[in-house]
């Protein structure tokens, strides 16, 4: 989700008051002293290197047993890159196609109803493609790049854009009196999720809508609950006695394909679409309120007693976890696995560990929250996909601290370790999960500004955080990680695992770029100087690597005002003398955000997600009447909408 959603601004569910923002104090003196010197700087001086190899000699170690894959004072993207700016629709740079493959209401069964928005219902929208897709995956069929399913979240609903006469509802409208029952439902049916298969025909994609896999999963599919809270009391409402069945998944932002063909698909804001507070001396009061609970932005709880929590007290405890589905099985249930702690999880991307064991790296996209990693217990097996799907419900969860002198630990959430006992109100491991936050706090985690997507890369087992803005980090609260206050663009922090071990309990880091306007200086980014004025971008969101290791990053916040440009994709540099020189390669419509991106295996289709594009930006209205934008159709009466995009190379080939 991006700064906003609609009627209440996502900015404003990070930021109501008494939200999930985090009241702990976990920052040392020693992080506070030694925050104001950047590693990588030094490193560049001529007489640091000696200095920093006695100080940080662990950086060295792991710099000399992961060996950069190139070390080039070339750059590697070959693409001419576009020109930064914001108009109505996409850009892409010369040379590649762009071909809309999925829009909101496009039908994906083959007899599902053609889109009509003014005569939209539930019904027809749970055979239609959802709204606001963030993730996407490819997972090929029989090893193709050119015939696989597409998998993608869609992870929220505007209002104000999907249905007409509704537009931008009064923030003072606490019961939401625009939005009736029927439009509810068509919401709860344009949340969650799609399997879609396609195939690459003649060099264009198309959707195979009779097919045996495709499948919409809403706000409303039937899940199970697994792993350690699964059946806990707290998991239980007058629906499920069980504590192991849910109605939905919502929110869903980022996730991650595993090796062996299931889709991680993340729950995040999940706080916005509960109603009603517990009193104070409510058990669940102190739990909700570090996750923001209870400023509603949806309507749902009007109508649906579940959303309530006045009337169902446990159920926002069953959301904010990763979500486990088989897209080669129409019929799966999707399960949640709760084994990965309940965060506002932006995404779950892992890698096969040395070791064989799967590591899940997961940030909790809010301000001053963390970067966790789940190691499983077991091994991934090659040769039986089925085995492995048990697979994330056993293992430790992790969060990090990062110290200053470029060192960082991880911090095991396991219950009667360290703090997390009963003394603390956890007197169990389901408890631990449940409030993953407030066990982390007691941990001493380093607060991050805003945790988003997160890719390790196979060819230098180096991890990428994608940290997208901060602007209420203040001057004595800056420490070596999270470098700036008021931090406004974002930075990227950059990993690299004990020995290459994704297991490790330690790790050396450092921060690889500081993004925003290298020519204000009072901004300090940090990008090469060899980044042109359309090359550099603010607020990293997803991210991915390439088959050649080269890591592209989607954006969300760029606009006219913030940075006068648009979000979109820029490719940046992460090896060599080039480290940290990044390229334009493609841009959004007005109000939009960029989301996916995804490559097929063989690079030469990038699958990319155009989000809410037509929003209102600051100072701007936006509505189903009246949007800043009609992309992708632009045709009278038909409304923007949120789409799937595919990127190809004119003639073939891969995307360079
Ligand atoms: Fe849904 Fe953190 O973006
Ligand atoms: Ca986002
Ligand atoms: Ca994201």
């Amino acid at each position: 989700m991006n700064e906003h959603k609609g009627r209440l601004r996502a900015s404003e569910l990070e930021d109501s008051g008494d939200d999930g923002v985090n009241p702990t104090p976990n920052l040392t003196m020693g992080e506070i002293i030694a925050t104001r010197f950047n590693r990588r700087d030094l490193l560049r001086g001529s007489l640091a290197v000696a200095a920093i190899s006695a100080t940080v000699g662990t950086r060295a170690l792991a710099a000399n047993e992961q060996p950069a894959k190139k070390v080039s004072n070339a750059i590697s993207f070959d693409f001419k890159e576009i020109e930064a700016g914001v108009d109505q629709t996409h850009h892409v740079a010369e040379g590649y196609d762009v071909q809309v493959l999925l829009r909101w209401g496009d039908p994906i069964f083959a007899d599902a109803p053609e889109f009509d928005p003014m005569n939209q219902t539930a019904e027809k929208q749970a055979r239609q493609f959802g709204y606001n897709t963030d993730f996407i995956g490819f997972i090929p069929l029989n090893g193709s790049a050119d015939h696989g399913l597409l998998v993608a979240n869609h992870e929220y609903t505007n209002e104000e854009l999907m249905f007409p006469g509704v537009g931008i509802q009064d923030s003072k409208d606490a019961n939401f009196s625009k939005m009736t029952k029927d439009l509810v439902d068509i919401e709860i049916a344009a949340h969650g999720g799609a399997v879609v298969e396609i195939r690459r025909v003649n060099g264009k994609w198309q959707v195979v809508k009779d097919s045996k896999y495709n499948r919409r999963i809403t706000a409303a599919t039937p899940m199970e609950i697994t792993g350690p809270a699964a059946g806990h009391d707290r998991m239980k409402t007058s629906a499920d006695a069980t504590g192991r069945r849910v109605n939905g998944m919502i929110n869903n932002c980022a996730g991650g394909v595993t090796p062996w063909g299931t889709w991680l698909s993340c729950e995040e804001n999940f706080n916005g679409y509960f109603w009603g507070k517990l009193g104070d001396d409510h058990p669940e009061a102190r739990n909700y309120k570090r996750y923001g609970i209870g400023t509603p932005a949806y309507a749902w709880g009007k109508y649906y007693d579940r959303f309530d929590l006045a009337k169902e007290p446990n159920e926002a405890n069953r959301f904010g976890w990763v979500v486990e589905i088989d897209p080669f099985d129409p019929n799966f249930v999707p399960k949640k696995r709760t084994a990965l702690g309940r965060t506002k999880h932006e995404g779950a991307a892992g890698i096969t560990n040395s070791d064989g064991r799967y590591v899940v790296y997961l940030g909790d996209d809010e301000r001053f929250d963390y970067v966790y990693k789940f190691v499983t217990a077991g091994k991934v097996d090659t040769r039986n996909r089925v085995a492995n799907f048990g697979l994330l419900d056993e293992g430790t969860l992790y969060v990090a601290k990062y110290n200053a002198d470029g060192t960082g630990t991880w911090l095991p959430l396991v219950h009667g370790q360290g703090p997390l006992t009963e003394a603390n109100g956890f007197k169990s491991q389901a408890d631990v999960l449940i409030e993953t936050r407030r066990a982390a706090d007691l941990l001493g985690a380093t607060k991050m500004d805003r945790p988003e997507d997160i890719e390790a890369n196979p060819q230098t087992n180096r991890v990428y955080v994608m940290l997208t803005n901060n602007t209420r980090r203040k001057e004595d609260q800056v420490d070596a990680a999270n470098p700036r206050a008021n931090n406004a663009f974002g930075h990227i922090v950059e990993m690299m695992p004990e020995g290459g071990n994704h297991a490790a309990l330690s790790f050396t880091w450092e921060v690889l770029v500081k993004c925003g306007d290298p020519s204000i200086a009072s901004v300090g980014a940090t990008f090469s100087s060899e980044t042109t004025k359309n090359g550099w971008f603010g607020m990293p969101d997803n991210c991915a690597i390439d088959s050649q290791g080269r890591l592209w990053i989607s954006t969300d916040g760029n606009n006219a005002k913030a940075t006068g440009r648009a979000d979109g994709l820029w490719a940046l540099e992460t090896e060599g003398e080039m480290r940290g020189t990044s390229r334009h390669f493609f841009r959004v419509p007005v109000g939009g955000e960029l989301c996916g991106p995804f490559f097929t295996p063989n690079d030469e289709s990038l699958f990319l997600a155009v989000q809410h594009p037509g929003e209102a930006e600051e100072g701007m209205t936006s509505t189903f009447e009246n949007p800043i934008t009609r992309w992708p159709d632009f045709k009278d009466g038909m409304p923007t909408r949120p789409s799937v995009l595919v990127i190809t190379k004119q003639g073939g080939g891969k995307i360079a």
